[in-house]
């Protein structure tokens, strides 16, 4: 195992009805300012649980963060900010309100020229407003770690600080119920991607690491599919199991010590920011090719993959590798995510732009083994034709 320092500052407050507790978890004399996105919120509920918590504080709202939150749009929350003395932030979203939440939280107290900068030039976040989370989508994890991603004229661009970690997150899976097919696809697809770019890599004995993983990756491949069936999507006991096994994958535990190749991620980054894919949609194309490019890097993982995720224990080695593949491109598939370029429209073509555009954005080293170099990249991105 390798060396490793722990540390999650969140409280998650989880299940149903659980919204309330904001109330005892912001200051009751913080001025608060609640984040949301296109107004999901307003017909499912939670908008009046928020307010209804929040009715002993004082509090403003800045509304209309979109899906891949934008700069320009993050940018507009400073004017309230500073003119109400705004010094808590209440983020009730999915990922991208989150992230949101998180960008506008550093640049309001950022002291450089250009908050575009923490991006663009990984400038160092030295201060940053205090966050709680009202999470509504299962996903990114963004509800309990430091990261954000933010896009600007089609650069996706993330940084990480545990200054933007939130405080508090409630986590109410009866939110969930509201969810698009299409966005709990995203989610557990997201999750179960997360998992993989933590644990996919080489072995370092890290067995209680790995067997996290092995539950998380199960626990999705089982419940996953029942969240999209009409006979089962509405049983909270699923939603509960796919939103705390969401949290738990991007939380900093299971990739605590271990090697991690986040290479799908970066890839994908660059698809949503110049085709606008869903970002759980890029990584259900990328990942299947990066699993057959890196093959042999990947081969003790990929094994023990195939032998306890998927159970694979007939057959040689290669055999049991080509299964494993081939069943988490079907799990893919059964969720209803692409798993090729083609599908979203994407060709051969395009392939050199997006590998400029990995290039123009320092993603030149990517992957466990910093081994994906711009030519290995667009080897993936032929793979995932
Ligand atoms: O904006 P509203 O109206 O709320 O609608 C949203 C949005 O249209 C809707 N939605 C959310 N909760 C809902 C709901 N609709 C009905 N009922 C509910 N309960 O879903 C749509 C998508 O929301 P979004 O927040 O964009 O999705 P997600 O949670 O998948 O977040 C994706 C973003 O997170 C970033 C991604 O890159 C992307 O920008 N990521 C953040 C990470 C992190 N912070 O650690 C890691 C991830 O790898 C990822 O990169
Ligand atoms: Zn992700």
């Amino acid at each position: 195992m390798l060396n490793f320092s722990f540390y999650n500052p969140t409280k998650i407050h989880f299940g149903e009805d659980q919204i309330q507790l904001i109330a005892s978890e912001i200051p009751t004399d913080a001025t608060v300012l609640m984040i949301y996105g296109g107004g999901s919120i307003k017909h499912n509920g939670v908008y009046d649980q928020v307010v209804n918590a929040l009715a002993g504080h004082t509090w403003f709202e800045f509304s209309g963060i979109e899906p891949n939150p934008k700069y320009d749009t993050l940018m507009k929350a400073q004017d309230i900010i500073q003119q109400q003395g705004v010094d808590y932030l209440l983020a009730v979203g999915g990922g991208s309100v989150v992230d949101g939440a998180k960008f506008i939280a550093a640049a309001a107290l950022y002291e450089g020229e250009d908050p575009w900068d923490i991006l663009a030039k990984q400038h160092p976040v030295k201060q940053a407003l205090p966050i709680g989370a009202v999470l509504t989508l299962p996903a990114t994890g963004s509800e309990s770690n430091g990261n954000s991603v933010v896009t600007r004229d089609g650069n996706k661009l993330p940084f990480s600080s545990p200054l933007v970690c939130p405080q508090f997150a409630v986590l109410d899976p009866k939110v969930t119920l509201s969810l698009s097919d299409r966005q709990i696809s995203n989610g557990v697809v997201d999750a179960f991607v997360h998992t993989i770019e933590q644990y996919l890599t080489y072995s370092v004995n890290a067995k209680v690491q790995d067997r996290f993983a092995e539950g998380l990756l199960q626990t999705l491949i089982e419940e996953g599919p029942k969240a999209l069936q009409p006979a089962t999507k509405e049983d909270l006991a699923i939603r509960a199991n796919i939103m705390w096994s969401a949290t738990l994958a991007l939380n900093g535990l299971i990739g605590a010590g271990v090697p991690q190749d986040w290479s799908t991620h970066m890839i994908g980054h660059e698809l949503t920011g110049r085709f606008g894919i869903d970002h759980a949609r890029t990584l259900s194309i990328v990942l299947p090719a990066v699993m057959k490019v890196k093959r042999n890097e990947k081969r003790e993982k990929l094994l023990q993959f195939a032998e306890r995720v998927w159970h694979l224990n007939e057959g040689n080695e290669e055999l049991k590798i080509d299964k494993a593949i081939e069943l988490t491109e079907a799990f893919f598939q059964n969720m209803n995510v692409p798993t090729r370029l083609t599908e979203v429209d994407i060709t051969k073509d395009d392939i050199d732009g997006i590998v400029e555009k990995l290039e123009q954005h320092g993603m030149t080293q990517l992957g466990e083994n910093k081994d994906i170099t711009l030519e290995v990249s667009r080897t993936i991105l032929e793979q995932a034709l």
